[in-house]
């Protein structure tokens, strides 16, 4: 079905490129019109899935006008599962945005239900997700909403918002939908990331090694891993071709990542490392023991009347093996983990590593296995840039930004 927006010429930024909106039930729903208007014109397919609650806030008549496509919202419909099935929406699709967002429908997400259109075609999809939600500040606050999205986030859910600002039940906090200008940028910026990433080769180290000192004992450190887990899965998403090494660790990785090799020790790493050789970017942000026992022992070390004394020898510095290597790749970032001078001992290890960036955090403030996280960005020739406080997830997010504007 083609229908007219009367638009006018478009600008082709986004041409070839179809994203299935799914509108669900909130007031912001009044804002989708817009976000339809600004994708069509920059050259977007637009394919419109209502839910029930959307379809209490904005009709069908308005969504497919605008996107000049036919609206779907009835899973149980004859004439619209012989045209394009939900199954066949999900994969014609280059990303998926829900705006807005409900919770009722974030909570269905998190939980797997399919009792509509468009929670059935989300499980049934493949593709990158962006969600902006849109509720009342206390819903978005509730422990619920954000166990959801801890968990939707895991899975490589992408978000926009929600801002803070007056809603519509008169209440202010955190809960607003962002405004369709901000979701059309992330729409751009997602496109932009992954034109430029895809098939970009990134090699990621991300968790502790563990050192054996006998059969039974080890050393190690606190690191969970998170970070590099977060960054890998936010390039992924932006179409690299992601190769993850990582220690021990208790984390699931992003199915979205190509390559998973899971080591124990810094040796290990190191061989790994230099098995995904060459690469293009490489992430150094394992917390890699500097040393290891010189001789382990076969057998477990039996307790006597004076404690064992454990000869130490240095690992390979992954990092600086990385910098130097003749296969070196073009950007090679790590990261330092201090407990004092921050800034001091992150400059020093951005010069003695000879890496392009560092992404220096103090582990004193923020412990390891923490969600959040707070870098202080050092690149070689330039003043060093305090990030505020964010997730991990953003703090990727934001990595990934850099990443791309690199390589631009
Ligand atoms: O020297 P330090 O361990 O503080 O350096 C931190 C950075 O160096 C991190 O990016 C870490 O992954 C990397 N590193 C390494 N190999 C080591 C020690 C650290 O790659 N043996």
């Amino acid at each position: 079905m083609k229908l007219s927006s009367g638009l006018g010429p478009r600008a082709y930024g986004l041409t070839k490129k179809t994203i299935l909106l799914i509108v669900t039930g909130s007031i912001a729903a009044y804002k989708a019109p817009e976000l339809i208007r600004l994708l069509v014109k920059d050259g977007a397919r637009v394919i419109p899935v209502l839910t029930k609650g959307g379809a209490q806030f904005v009709t069908p008549l308005t969504l497919q006008t605008l996107a000049e496509e036919k609206s779907y919202s009835d899973l149980f419909s004859l004439t619209d599962e012989a045209e394009m099935g939900h199954i066949k929406l999900s994969r014609i699709a280059d990303l998926v945005v829900i705006a807005p967002a409900s919770a009722d429908f974030i909570a269905k997400m998190a939980y797997g239900l399919g009792d509509d259109l468009a929670s059935t075609l989300l499980l049934a999809n493949k593709k990158p997700v962006l969600c902006a939600p849109a509720m009342n500040p206390q819903m978005w606050a509730a422990s619920a909403t954000q166990d959801n999205i801890k968990s939707l986030t895991k899975r490589g859910v992408n978000w926009v918002g929600p801002v803070s600002g007056d809603v519509a039940c008169h209440e202010d906090g955190v809960g607003r939908m962002a405004e369709p200008t901000d979701i059309f940028a992330a729409i751009k910026s997602h496109f932009t990331a992954s034109s430029i990433l895809k098939n970009k080769k990134v090699i990621i180290t991300a968790g502790p090694t563990v050192e054996a000192i006998d059969p039974v004992r080890f050393m190690s450190n606190h690191s969970s891993g998170k970070q590099g887990f977060a960054i890998a899965q936010a390039l992924a998403l932006a179409g690299a071709d992601v190769t993850l090494i990582h220690g021990p660790v208790c984390l699931n990785p992003s199915p979205r990542i190509k390559k998973t090799i899971a080591v124990t020790s810094a040796l290990e790493m190191q061989k790994a490392v230099e098995a995904a050789l060459p690469a293009d970017i490489a992430i150094c942000a394992a917390a890699v023991a500097d040393w290891r026992v010189k001789q382990t022992q076969d057998n477990k070390i039996k307790k006597a009347a004076t404690p064992p004394t454990l000869t130490m020898q240095e690992n390979p510095d992954i990092l600086l093996s990385l910098a130097t290597h003749k296969k070196r790749p073009k950007l090679v970032i790590g990261f330092a983990a201090e407990t004092e001078k921050l800034e001091k001992h992150a400059a020093a290890k951005l010069t003695r590593k000879k890496c392009d960036w560092l992404l220096a955090n103090d582990v004193a403030k923020h412990a390891f296995g923490a969600d959040h996280n707070q870098i202080l960005f050092l690149q070689k020739g330039k003043k060093p840039v305090s990030w505020k406080e964010m997730s991990k997830q953003d703090v990727a997010e934001k990595l990934v930004q850099a990443i791309t504007t690199f390589f631009k």
